[in-house]
C-alpha cells in the first residue's frame, strides 16, 4: 500500500513539474545557431606549418605573415596553421614528418638539409657571402634553383629561401677575437659537415643538438657555446649563460622553405598561384626586414650586462679566413665545380 502512495505521489509531482517548468520541446527542436567558423568547414584545407623559433624573429614573422596572406586571399578557403617554437616537431623531427605528410610545410635552416643533400653545404661555408646581397644573388640565382631542385627526387617541392642573418659566436669561457681562442671549447651545432669541420679547423669540438634544448646545454656548461644569429640568440635567451660574444659574421644562416610534393599536387591551380604569389611577397618582406630584426636584437644584446661583445677588426677576420680556407677544398667534390665557381664569382664581385 505504502509503495502504491509513493508511486502515485512520483507521478503527480512529475506531471506538475512539466506543468510549471514545460517540457522544453523548442530547444531540441530549435536548429543550431549560425557560427561562420564552421560554415564549409569541410571543405576547408588547412596547412600545417612547423618551425622551430621563436615569434619575434624574421622566421617566426614570415610564417604568421604568410598563413594570413593564404588565407584572406582563399577567403577561408585554405587555413594556415603555424606551429613555432618546436610545439610540433623539432628541427631533427620536421624534414621526415614533411616528407611522410604528417605537415605539410616546413622551413628548416638550409645546415639542416646538408647531410642528405650534399650541395646545400654550399650555403654554410665560412665568409662564403661578403654582403647581404651576395646572399640574395646566391638564393635567387643559379645556386638557388639549383640547391631547390636537388629536394624533388624525394618528393619535396622547394618554395624558396627566407632570410635570417649572419651567425655570431657565444661562449662562456673567454673572449674569441682569434682563432686560437677557440682552443679546446665545446660548441652546439646544427648538423652540418661544414660546420663541424669549421669548428675542428678552429681547434674546437661540437655536439649536434636541436635548437630547442641549446639553452639547457649552454645552462649545465655541456657546451661551452654556440654559433647563431642574434635574432635566435636574444629570443631563446642563448646569451643568459654566456659571458661572451664575437660579432664575428663568419656564416649566414636562411631557410628553405618546402612543400610536401604530393600537398602541392593536390591543390588547385587557383590555390597553388595564391600559395605562390603569397610566399613571393613574404619573402620580400623577410629580405628587407631581417636585416632589421637582427640588427634589433643585436642592439638589446649589447644592453645585457652578463655579456662582454667583441667586434672583429679587419685583421682577426682576415686570421679567421685564412684558418678556415681548407674547408673549402674539403667540401669541393661534394658541392660540384659549377657551385663552388659561383661561389667565388660572388666572393669577387662583392669582395670578400
Ligand atoms: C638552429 O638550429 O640554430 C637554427 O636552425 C634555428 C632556426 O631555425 O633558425
Amino acid at each position: 500500500m505504502r509503495t502504491v502512495i509513493t508511486i502515485t505521489l512520483f507521478i503527480i509531482t512529475g506531471i506538475f513539474t512539466a506543468l510549471f517548468f514545460g517540457f522544453d520541446l523548442s530547444e531540441a527542436s530549435k536548429t543550431l545557431e549560425y557560427d561562420d567558423e564552421q560554415e564549409g568547414i569541410q571543405d576547408r584545407l588547412v596547412i600545417q606549418f612547423s618551425h622551430v623559433v621563436a615569434e619575434n624573429t624574421p622566421k617566426g614573422m614570415a610564417a604568421r605573415r604568410f598563413a594570413s596572406l593564404v588565407e584572406s586571399r582563399t577567403d577561408g578557403e585554405i587555413k594556415v596553421q603555424v606551429h613555432s617554437n618546436g610545439t610540433l616537431y623539432n628541427d631533427q623531427q620536421e624534414y621526415q614528418a614533411l616528407k611522410e605528410g604528417r605537415v605539410e610545410m616546413i622551413a628548416p635552416a638550409t645546415s639542416n638539409l646538408t647531410e642528405r643533400f650534399p650541395k646545400w653545404q654550399v650555403l654554410d661555408l665560412p665568409f662564403a657571402f661578403p654582403s647581404h646581397q651576395a646572399v640574395e644573388e646566391a638564393y635567387e640565382g643559379v645556386i638557388g634553383e639549383t640547391l631547390l631542385q636537388e629536394l624533388e627526387k624525394e618528393g619535396i617541392k622547394g618554395l624558396t629561401f627566407w632570410y635570417n642573418g649572419y651567425k655570431q659566436v657565444t661562449n662562456n669561457s673567454r673572449p674569441i677575437v682569434y682563432p686560437n681562442d677557440f682552443d679546446r671549447l665545446h660548441f652546439r651545432i646544427m648538423p652540418s659537415p661544414v660546420i663541424e669541420a669549421q669548428f675542428e679547423q678552429l681547434g674546437a669540438s661540437t655536439s649536434v643538438l636541436p635548437f630547442n634544448k641549446t639553452y639547457r646545454n649552454l645552462e649545465v656548461g655541456f657546451v661551452n657555446g654556440q654559433e647563431n644569429t642574434a635574432s635566435n640568440i636574444y629570443s631563446k635567451k642563448l646569451y643568459q649563460d654566456q659571458s661572451y660574444m664575437t660579432i664575428s659574421n663568419h656564416g649566414y644562416l636562411g631557410y628553405a622553405v618546402l612543400i610536401n610534393q604530393e600537398f602541392w599536387d593536390s591543390l588547385s591551380k587557383e590555390h597553388q598561384q595564391i600559395i605562390e604569389s603569397s610566399m613571393t611577397e613574404t619573402t620580400s618582406w623577410i629580405r628587407r626586414h631581417a636585416i632589421e630584426l637582427n640588427d634589433e636584437h643585436t642592439r638589446r644584446l649589447r644592453q645585457q650586462e652578463n655579456l662582454q661583445i667583441n667586434y672583429l677588426t679587419q685583421a682577426q677576420r682576415e686570421a679567421w679566413k685564412r684558418r678556415l680556407t681548407p674547408i673549402y677544398y674539403r667540401v669541393e667534390a661534394d658541392v660540384g665545380e659549377k657551385l663552388m665557381m659561383e661561389i667565388y664569382d660572388l666572393q669577387d664581385k662583392y669582395g670578400n
